[in-house]
């Protein structure tokens, strides 16, 4: 049986709670004989800096470039609200992106039946929801120079960030989402904002161009971003997979959470070209470290199991295993339990452990 090299970077906050929750389940996979892993377990963001003044140490990102695949829990917080800009625990999420070239981050949004009345929306609005965004992660604003704060002559300060986006960057990720949009529905919205933004202009002609040369069979929509937030909200089943760049994905994937009842289930994959048959890959939550509720055992763990499924699926060629882990979610969603962020009015709610707990026993009910 192949030995998966998997890391694990905790983070801070609820990263760390739920991260405990995924070893759970590699443990039992490991016990069972089903699977193998060689796990590394290392610190990033806060606690990196904490440990040793970086967000991420050489070391760390040795083993990161070594994995198989990576799962990240979540980074920041306050205690770090006053660290030197490159030194903040984000920038150690950045780092990883950037330096393992994780172009396409694929964000799932499905309501579960079960949660069809958890979101803010209707039910009508949500049931069945099932889209996927295609957010690009290496490139635009996040990391476009210069990226300053300077000093003006008559004392002001001006601050400038810069979005950036090649040809090769836009048509690589456009590939990625019509090749996607052929397994489910075939059809791709690409969202930009070319009546504001040179980027968005060459966006939309590089979309078109990979669709017109590669993918006619696949259906194509633009869309203008700030509409693509609105029709969200007011009828979200129209979209399928959903392209688009960095800034504008991280915004409308928070948006499309709550289509789905909580932040807290939604997972992704943040994928690298592939290469001699080896593709770089980190599975990490869409939410964040939750100040809020840190430290509290409150935080939905499913977001970062339904993350650890697609590294079974995309990553370790266990596509069984992460069926199983799906249905499992859907099962323990479907008796009624719940943790507070997907819980309604009154429900009884329970912990992270309690959530991962009970996963991890629908999954070893799944694999009998
Ligand atoms: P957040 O995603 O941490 O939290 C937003 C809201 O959603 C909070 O009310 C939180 O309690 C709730 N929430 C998030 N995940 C949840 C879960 N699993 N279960 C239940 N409720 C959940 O966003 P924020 O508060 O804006 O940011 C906090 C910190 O996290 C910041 O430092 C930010 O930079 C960082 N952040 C990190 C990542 C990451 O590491 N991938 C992602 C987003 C934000
Ligand atoms: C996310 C987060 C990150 C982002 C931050 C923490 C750098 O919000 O993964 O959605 O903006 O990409
Ligand atoms: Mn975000």
């Amino acid at each position: 049986m192949a030995t998966h090299k998997l890391l694990l970077l905790p983070g801070d906050g609820i990263g760390v709670e739920v991260m405990e929750e995924v070893k759970k389940i590699i443990a039992w996979l490991e016990s069972k004989g089903v699977a193998s892993f060689a796990i590394e377990e290392d610190l990033v963001g806060g606690a990196a800096f904490d440990d040793h003044g970086e967000s991420i140490s050489e070391g760390a990102m040795k083993k990161a470039h070594q994995a198989d695949a990576i799962m990240f829990g979540a980074v920041g917080g306050p205690k770090w609200d006053k660290v030197p800009y490159d030194k903040r625990p984000e920038a150690g999420l950045l780092r990883l992106r950037k330096d393992l070239d994780l172009f396409a981050n694929l964000r799932p949004a499905l309501c579960y039946p079960a949660l069809a009345d958890s979101s803010s929306l209707k039910r009508e609005i949500v049931e069945g929801l099932d889209i996927l965004i295609v957010r690009e992660l290496t490139g635009g604003v996040y990391f476009g120079e210069p990226k300053i704060i300077e000093e003006l002559p008559d004392g002001q300060q001006r601050a400038i960030d810069t979005q950036v986006y090649t040809t090769n960057e836009i048509a690589r990720i456009a590939r990625v989402a019509f090749e996607l949009a052929r397994l489910r529905k075939n059809i791709v919205h690409s969202a930009e904002k070319n009546n504001v933004m040179k980027s968005g202009v060459l966006w939309k002609q590089v979309v078109t161009k990979v669709h017109a040369e590669e993918y006619s069979d696949v259906g194509l929509e633009h869309i203008l971003a700030d509409n693509c937030a609105m029709q969200l909200v007011r009828n979200p089943k129209q979209f399928d997979v959903l392209v688009t760049d960095n800034l504008f994905g991280d915004i409308l994937s928070d948006a499309a959470s709550m289509l789905t009842g909580s932040l807290g289930m939604l997972p992704s994959a943040s994928l690298g070209a592939e290469k001699n048959g080896k593709r770089a890959a980190m599975y990490e939550p869409v939410h964040g470290s939750a100040p809020d509720i840190a430290g509290k055992g409150l935080a939905n763990p499913i977001a970062e199991i339904a993350s650890f499924g697609m590294a079974l699926r995309y990553s370790l060629g266990l596509g069984d295993i992460a069926d199983a882990v799906d249905r499992a979610i859907s099962r323990v969603l479907d008796q009624g339990l719940r943790t507070r962020d997907i819980a309604a009015l009154g429900e009884k709610t329970i912990g992270t452990s309690e959530m991962g707990n009970a996963v991890l026993a629908a999954l070893q009910k799944e694999m009998g």
